[in-house]
């Protein structure tokens, strides 16, 4: 993998994929997205040396022609469908768009020889917590379709790293939160189900209200605990997972989190705070499938990577949000 090569990022256009697309641009990197912009926005690309490539990840003739004009060193796989609740009613969606067409993408890379990939995975591979923190040898049993194709996913890696000698790096994330630092792009997925915009949506006033769903739960003030990762940093995790694996590391999974969780409550009075706006709330019933409390324990990503989180401070992951939806996202809606 050299600095002559490209990296190919799948999902590029999306939240996640299109803040490393800026942070491998800025470390010198080629660039090339692969992106059926489903989800994603092309003006998320805000590069113009990026080269963007609108196509669908299943589709062998697109790849064929991208792996052939660009010479590709590694791949990073962003791109999947992730509304936990549709995953429940339309499986056979998540099940086509998060494994039969990465299986499509993998094919591709042994047939141009291209055999480094990141995976983004999830902790929804998890399932219900038997322990907390939850470190990577926690059992893997998802409770929805859309955890349980990431996992497929990452079986299907293993397996092919051993018989193929695929490099690969699954990265389980926690959830990801905040926007880049200059507010150019943030996070804009239509529909949203994530707290933090929501919440915010709900301080600007393009939100009615933020429902809690549940406050009798077994935390200390009764809502739901998660651990926010910084988009930034999850994107900086990426880019030392390519390294590593090019530097000749073995294939490996890990946590991205910080290791610290935050509860829906103090989320948001943390951002009346930074917003200085009143929040809407109604208290809602529990929703089915919602572990009361979600935290990482990120040691391996420290050993293996050197990575540990930046942004620890949730107030500082949520001015970063408020700086893109109270911006530059305003013009979306
Ligand atoms: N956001 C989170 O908190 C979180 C947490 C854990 C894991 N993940 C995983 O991280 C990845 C990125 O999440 P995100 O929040 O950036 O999502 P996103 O929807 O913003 O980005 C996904 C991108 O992939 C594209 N895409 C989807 N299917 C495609 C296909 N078949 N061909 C080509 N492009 C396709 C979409 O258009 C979109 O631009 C996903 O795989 C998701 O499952 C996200």
């Amino acid at each position: 993998m050299t600095h002559e090569q490209s990296i190919l990022v799948v999902g590029g256009a999306g939240y996640i994929g299109s803040h490393t697309v800026r942070q491998l641009v800025d470390s010198g990197q080629k660039v090339v997205v692969l992106d059926n912009l489903v989800y994603g926005h092309r003006e998320a690309i805000v590069d113009e040396s990026v080269v963007f490539v609108e196509g669908d990840l299943g589709d062998r003739a697109v790849l064929d022609r991208v792996f052939t004009q660009h010479h590709i060193g590694a791949v990073m796989h962003f791109a999947a469908f992730a509304y936990v609740g549709e995953s429940v009613t339309e499986p056979a969606k998540y099940y086509q768009n998060n494994l039969a067409a990465p299986l499509v993408l993998l094919d591709a890379m042994r047939a141009h020889g291209v055999n480094i990939f990141i995976f983004s995975s999830t902790c929804a591979t998890y399932g219900n917590p038997e322990y907390m923190p939850l470190d990577e040898n926690h059992p893997q049993n998802p409770i929805n379709p859309y955890g349980a194709s990431k996992l497929m996913l990452e079986r299907v890696l293993a397996d092919y790293s051993h018989a193929y000698g695929l490099k690969y790096a699954a990265l389980r994330y926690f959830n990801a939160s905040g926007c880049s630092e200059d507010g150019k792009i943030g996070e804009d997925h239509n529909p949203e189900t994530h707290l933090i915009p929501l919440v915010l949506e709900a301080a600007a006033g393009t939100r009615e209200k933020i429902i809690i769903f549940g406050t009798d739960y077994p935390t200390p003030d009764g809502s739901c605990i998660r651990d926010y990762i910084h988009v930034h940093d999850l994107a900086r995790a990426h880019i030392l997972a390519i390294q590593q694996l090019a530097d000749g590391a073995a294939s490996f999974q890990c946590n991205l989190g910080t290791g610290i969780g935050h509860s829906v409550k103090e989320l948001i009075s943390e951002a009346e705070r930074v917003t200085g706006k009143q929040i809407p709330v109604e208290i809602g019933e529990r929703r089915a499938g919602d572990p009361p409390e979600l935290v990482a324990a990120p040691a391996k990503a420290k050993e293996l990577l050197g990575w540990e989180a930046e942004y620890k401070d949730l107030t500082k992951i949520l001015e970063t949000a408020w700086a893109w939806i109270n911006g530059p996202r305003q013009g979306h809606f």
